[in-house]
């Protein structure tokens, strides 16, 4: 396969991690309620160091993404399709900020972060949002149940754009009998 075809090395590996990363977070959400609740804590801290450390790649990701020029699809892929696949990893691009970036807010706002710090995996401290933490009890509950709901809603259209993208993918390798999945493979 001709390497202009391929997306870089860096853009591979930036790819793989954060899908891998969300991945262990979805997993710690979906099976936190069904384990004995002595493993609650250790699992949403987890799932909070896991999406920090997202925000940190997604942004070396869409840095790299600006600073790249991606391959072209192929050029005779109908225009709704190039669309399409477009838009899906534009939606993802803004997901994987705003998903992080959401799930901060919600738990700066949590009333018992002041006896809870937050911290990177057991090893390294990390702040709540200032404007948050300094709002007033009912205003700071009431955003702690608003960005709770945002969160959860980024986590619904991730589903949904992640599908789509899968979809389009396979598509694209077996019906067009395309080289899709070795543009984004090692
Ligand atoms: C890769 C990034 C992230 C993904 C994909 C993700 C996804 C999710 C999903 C799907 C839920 C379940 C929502 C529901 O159905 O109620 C959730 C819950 C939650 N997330 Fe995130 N999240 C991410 C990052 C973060 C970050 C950075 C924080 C905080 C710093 C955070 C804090 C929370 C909290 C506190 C909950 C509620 C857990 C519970 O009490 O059950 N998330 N997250």
């Amino acid at each position: 396969m001709n390497l202009s075809e391929k997306y870089t090395r860096t853009a591979i590996l930036l790819h793989w991690l954060i899908a891998l990363l969300i991945l262990v977070n979805l997993v710690l959400v979906w099976t936190v309620d069904s384990l004995p609740e002595s493993f609650t804590r250790a699992m949403i801290d987890t799932h909070k160091s896991v999406g920090i450390t997202v925000l940190g790649l997604a942004l070396m990701r869409i840095l790299w993404r600006i600073t790249h020029r991606p391959p072209q699809l192929p050029a005779f892929y109908p225009r709704w399709e190039k669309f399409a696949a477009h838009a899906a990893h534009g939606v993802l691009y803004l997901l994987i900020l705003a998903l992080p970036i959401s799930g901060w807010m919600h738990d700066s706002a949590w009333k018992d972060a002041p006896t809870h710090p937050m911290s990177l995996y057991y090893l390294i401290p990390w702040p709540r949002l200032g404007f948050i933490t300094g709002l007033d009890p009912e205003t700071k509950e009431a955003m702690h149940t608003l960005f709770g709901e945002i969160h959860e809603l980024f986590g619904t259209i991730l589903y949904i754009a992640v599908g789509l993208h899968i979809l389009g993918a396979l598509k694209h390798q077996f019906i067009d009998k395309e080289k899709e999945l070795q543009r984004i493979l090692p």
